[in-house]
């Protein structure tokens, strides 16, 4: 029979672990809202719209990309991490307005580009923008 003592401890263990598992639930889902507030101070998209067009633009058609259904493709690199990558696609420094001109208009960009225009332009490429400025 555990003691009486034995038990408090266990018990007073399990509630830790269930705050530390909690705690580090709580930093996750704070870390991804700050990912979120600075793709939208970076481009003034918004990023869950932008992962829902990235779905509709068949952009993981040729890439793998973080939280987009299907989207694991390797015609084009992955975008996992593009946030935090210093140049788009080798010819442009990685800034909101080159990422969302990259995104109108790639051959515009590099003729030599494989990536052909997918449609998404305007509020639609700033709104892709700001979701690919949460994949740091
Ligand atoms: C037909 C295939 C194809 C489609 C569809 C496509 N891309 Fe690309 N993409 C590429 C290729 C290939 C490259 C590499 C271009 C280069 O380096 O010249 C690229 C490069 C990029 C880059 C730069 C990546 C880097 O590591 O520098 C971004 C950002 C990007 N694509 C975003 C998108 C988005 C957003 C969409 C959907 C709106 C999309 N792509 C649709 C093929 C595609």
């Amino acid at each position: 029979m555990p003691s009486k003592r034995a038990k408090g401890i266990a018990s007073a263990v399990a509630v830790l672990a269930l705050l530390a598992v909690g705690g580090g639930g709580y930093l996750l889902i704070s870390l991804q809202q700050e990912a979120e507030a600075m793709a939208v101070a970076l481009t003034g998209g918004d990023p869950s719209r932008g992962k829902d067009l990235a779905l509709q633009f068949g952009c993981g058609s040729c890439h793998a990309i973080p939280g987009v259904r299907g989207a694991d493709r390797r015609v084009g690199p992955s975008l996992d991490g593009i946030a935090g990558q210093v140049y788009l696609a080798g010819v442009l420094t990685n800034s909101a307005e080159n990422m969302i001109r990259w995104i109108e208009d790639p051959q515009g960009v590099d003729p030599l580009t494989a990536m052909p225009r997918t449609g998404a332009t305007g509020q639609d490429a700033r709104d892709i923008a700001a979701f690919l400025y949460t994949l740091r």
